[in-house]
């Protein structure tokens, strides 16, 4: 797939279907994002790829951030069905049979805690962009990290930072492409 394609083609799904996608395809997805760039080349991120009852554990933990996201949905002026539908979303991740997390390195350095974020933010969207070129789909998902110790905890990963977590699996559902908006991009000296 062209890679404008896929940047251009690529949404966020948020209804899947239950046939779990070919391991191979998912070995590649997850051979793509660690080929993303990072800070001195640190690397220092960790993918937990999840299916079966650890899935289900992961995702019945998720369902709880709803409590937390709602009072920001309201606040954000979403519409009553929007916060409906984010709230079915949320309490089994659109049905995927596949849960991916990604936790990053804690570093005191301010500096390199910032790369790090942006490192894991490389591979996130590697991620992404690969899934899409599988045939499947993504979303790119922060909404749980208000739950990040407990799901810290339940990773065994106490001591990292939760960046983010994707469902991924066959769309049930092909998302429309939601407006981009009016951008300041600057050409000086051209
Ligand atoms: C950092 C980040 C966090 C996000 N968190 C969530 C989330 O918690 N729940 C959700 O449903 N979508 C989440 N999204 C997806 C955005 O809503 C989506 O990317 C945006 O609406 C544009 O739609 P598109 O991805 O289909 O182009 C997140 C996206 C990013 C980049």
């Amino acid at each position: 797939m062209d890679i404008y394609e896929a940047i251009h083609q690529r949404r966020s799904h948020r209804m899947y279907k239950p046939e779990m996608p070919p391991k191979e395809a998912l070995d590649r997805v997850i051979d793509a994002a660690l080929w993303a760039p990072s800070g001195v080349n640190a690397q220092a991120w960790e993918i937990t790829v999840m299916a079966g009852k650890v899935r289900d554990d992961f995702v019945e933990l998720v369902s709880r951030a709803t409590k937390y996201l709602l009072p920001e949905l309201e606040k954000a002026g979403v519409p009553e069905k929007g916060r409906e539908f984010v709230m079915k979303f949320f309490k089994n991740l659109g049905g995927a049979p596949v849960v991916i997390a990604v936790t990053i390195s804690k570093d005191a350095d301010p500096g390199m805690q910032m790369a790090n974020i942006q490192s894991g933010a490389a591979l996130f969207q590697n991620l992404l962009l690969a899934a899409h070129a599988e045939g499947l789909g993504t979303c790119w998902m922060t909404g749980a990290n208000y739950l990040e110790k407990e799901i810290l905890k339940l990773l065994g990963k106490e001591d990292k930072q939760l960046l983010a977590i994707t469902p991924i699996g066959f769309s049930a559902k092909e998302p429309p492409a939601p407006p981009r908006k009016g951008r300041e991009v600057r050409w000086l000296g051209f």
